[in-house]
């Protein structure tokens, strides 16, 4: 009988569901302060993954911290040397696809991607994705919420948090979640280096989430018109203007 809520990201416990490249090698420490430092500097190649069941210090976007009990979610980081010619921001566009059609599969539910970086589900954050530059490596770290109870969840995020268990009601294995996770971000990786943005645009338009919904962009109110194919977002101004943003925080009218 599987134990879900225990059971840890070993390599052992992983290693059984890495189908593809990335996870090679696989770093694992039962705690950390962060998976991203588990990487950044490295001097790896590739496809490492580094993957924790806690950090101490979990860093969110635009200086944050990500907050998970141990053992509920899954924590990984991938380092990445895209191509120059490639737009490496763009990266964490990518991620989301993927992260989203995994949780789809898991759940049967269907998720939506809320510029630039958080996966939604039924108006939930259930992950976000954290991409760190240094040179030309990328180490893009995922942070997926799957067992925590509603309680274990943070109250005093921007974006309202979910978990799978809370929004499905059912304990999700991590290990296979993670190895679908790797496999689905290689397959979407590699479309991207052959053909950048583009090659996952159709996925990503679809499940734009703040498409036509009313926003405050760094705190000035504004309509989301739609993600562009350039991986930016198009906003109109409360005087009228269309803008296309490339960064900034977003937060949405509820
Ligand atoms: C965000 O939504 O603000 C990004 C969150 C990214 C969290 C993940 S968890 C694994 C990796 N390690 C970190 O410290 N952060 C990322």
């Amino acid at each position: 009988m599987s134990t879900p809520t225990t059971a840890s990201l070993t390599s052992e416990a992983v290693e059984p569901h890495l189908r593809g490249r990335f996870g090679k090698p696989y770093l694992y420490e039962p705690e950390c302060e962060s998976t991203q430092l588990l990487l950044l500097g490295s001097g790896l190649s590739e496809g490492a993954v580094g993957v924790t069941d806690h950090q101490t210090r979990g860093r969110g976007r635009l200086g944050r911290p990500w907050v998970e009990p141990s053992g509920t979610s899954v924590l990984a980081s991938v380092l990445l040397q895209p191509p120059p010619e490639r737009n490496a921001p763009e990266l964490s566009l990518v991620a989301a696809v993927a992260v989203a059609q995994v949780i789809d599969r898991t759940t049967g539910l269907t998720s939506q991607i809320k510029w630039p970086n958080d996966v939604m589900l039924n108006r939930r954050k259930v992950a976000g994705i954290l991409t760190e530059l240094s040179d030309r490596t990328v180490v893009l770290g995922i942070g997926v919420n799957v067992n925590q109870t509603r309680e274990q969840l943070p109250s005093d995020t921007p974006t309202p948090a979910g978990s799978l268990l809370t929004l499905t009601g059912t304990r999700h294995e991590r290990a296979p979640l993670l190895g679908a996770l790797l496999l689905e971000l290689e397959r979407m990786y590699d479309a991207w280096r052959e053909g950048g943005l583009d090659s996952v645009y159709g996925e990503l338009g679809a499940r734009d989430f703040l498409r036509g919904r009313r926003i405050t962009l760094d705190g000035a109110p504004a309509t989301a018109v739609q993600i562009l194919r350039d991986g930016r977002i198009e906003i109109e101004t409360a005087a009228g203007e269309l803008r296309a943003v490339e960064s900034g925080e977003v937060l949405y009218a509820a």
